[in-house]
C-alpha cells in the first residue's frame, strides 16, 4: 500500500516530529510512503518529495515542516483543481493521503474523499479548534512560547508601573488566550465564547493601580479583537496605568517542540498505523478522553469544536491577585 503524506494549512510545531515518527512507523510496517510538498499546492504541481526512513532522522527537535505547507484558495474554490488533484494521486498510484494539518486542510480532505481518494486527516494546528480530538498538534509549543513571553513582558511592565495588552492568536477560538491567562495569571481575558464585562475589569485594574500593583495584564484572542481596540477601550475607561500593547504574532508557530506535542506526534502517528491496519479510512485521528479516536470527516467538518466548560469558568476566576 502506498501512503502519501503532506502537511497542509497553517504549520504547527509538531509536524516535523510527526513526519518522522509516521514515516518510519509507515516503513517498519511494510508501507511504501511518499511525500508532496506544500501541502495540497504541490500534489497539483506534482512537487514529490522523497521520504526514507534516514532522511527523516533530526526531525524530533525541529520545529516548522520539512515538507513545507501552504494555503491554497484556488483547491477550496476550484472543483476542476480538486479533480486535478485526484487524478495525480490516482496516476502517482497513491492508495491512501494522509493530511496533516488545521481546519482548512480537514475540509479540503473531506472535498476529496468525496472524489474516492481515500483520506485520514492528523490535526495540527496551534488553535485547538478542531471536532474530534481534544489537543491539535502544536498547541502545546504555542502556549509554552506565549507563556515565556508573557512572562517576560511582565517584567518590563512592572518596571515601568505598566498594563500590558498582550494579542495572541487562535483564529476563531479563545484557547490559546484563556489557556495563557491562566498559565501566566493575567487579570482578564477577552475571548469570542464569553463577553467580558469591561466596567469590572476597568474597576479591578484601577483598584489594584491605586493599591500599587506595579503590572497588569490582560490577553486577547484575535478572534475577538485586536490589542488596539482593547486599549483603546481601556484607555477610555481610566485605569490609572500607561498602557501597552504586544501583538505576538507568528512566534507562537516556530519554535523546538516541546515533550507533550512529541508525545502527541507519537500517538497519531500510531493511530494512522491502527486505522491503517484496520481499513478505516475517511477519518480524523484525534485524542479523546486519552484514547486515540477516530471521527468521520464528515462529522468533523459539520460540528465544531466548543471550547471547555472548565476553560469557560475559568474567565470568570481572573480576579486573583498573582
Ligand atoms: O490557524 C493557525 C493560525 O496561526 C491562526 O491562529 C492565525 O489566525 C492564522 O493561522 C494566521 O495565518 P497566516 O500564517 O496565514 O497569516
Amino acid at each position: 500500500m502506498k501512503i502519501a503524506i503532506i502537511t497542509s494549512g497553517g504549520d504547527s510545531p509538531g509536524m516535523n516530529p510527526l513526519i518522522r515518527y509516521l514515516t518510519r512507523a509507515l516503513i517498519e510496517n511494510g508501507y511504501e510512503v511518499m511525500g508532496y510538498r506544500s501541502g495540497y499546492k504541490g500534489i497539483a504541481y506534482r512537487e514529490k518529495y522523497h521520504l526514507t526512513y534516514d532522511n527523516v532522522a533530526g526531525l524530533l527537535k525541529m520545529g516548522g515542516t520539512i515538507l513545507g505547507t501552504s494555503r491554497f484558495p484556488e483547491f477550496k474554490d476550484n472543483p476542476a483543481v480538486r479533480e486535478h488533484v485526484k487524478n495525480i494521486l490516482r496516476e502517482d498510484k497513491v492508495d491512501v493521503l494522509v493530511v496533516i494539518g488545521g481546519d482548512g486542510s480537514l475540509r479540503g480532505a473531506y472535498d476529496l474523499t468525496r472524489l474516492g481518494v481515500k483520506c485520514i486527516v492528523l490535526p495540527a494546528s496551534i488553535d485547538n479548534d478542531i471536532y474530534g480530538t481534544d489537543e491539535t498538534l502544536g498547541m502545546h509549543t504555542a502556549l509554552s512560547t506565549i507563556q515565556d513571553a508573557v512572562d517576560k513582558i511582565k517584567d518590563t511592565a512592572s518596571s515601568h508601573d505598566r498594563a500590558f495588552i498582550i494579542e495572541v492568536m487562535g483564529h476563531r477560538s479563545g484557547f490559546l488566550a484563556v489557556s495563557a491567562a491562566i498559565a501566566t495569571g493575567a487579570e482578564g481575558v477577552f475571548i469570542p465564547e464569553v463577553e467580558t464585562d469591561v466596567d469590572e475589569l476597568a474597576t479591578r485594574l484601577r483598584k489594584r493601580y491605586e493599591e500599587g500593583r506595579r503590572n497588569s495584564i490582560i490577553i486577547v484572542a484575535e478572534g475577538k479583537a485586536s490589542a488596539r481596540e482593547v486599549a483603546e477601550l481601556l484607555k477610555s475607561k481610566n485605569i490609572g496605568y500607561d498602557i501597552r500593547i504586544s501583538v505576538l504574532g507568528h512566534i507562537q508557530r516556530g519554535g523546538i517542540p516541546v515533550f507533550h506535542d512529541r508525545l502527541l506526534a507519537f500517538r497519531l502517528a500510531m493511530g494512522t498505523l491502527k486505522a491503517l491496519s484496520q481499513k478505516t479510512f475517511n477519518v480524523l485521528v484525534g485524542i479523546k478522553k486519552d484514547d486515540i479516536a477516530f471521527t468521520p470527516l464528515e462529522k468533523a467538518v459539520k460540528n465544531k469544536k466548543t471550547l471547555s466548560q472548565f476553560l469557560i469558568n475559568s474567565v470568570y476566576t481572573f480576579k486573583w491577585e498573582d
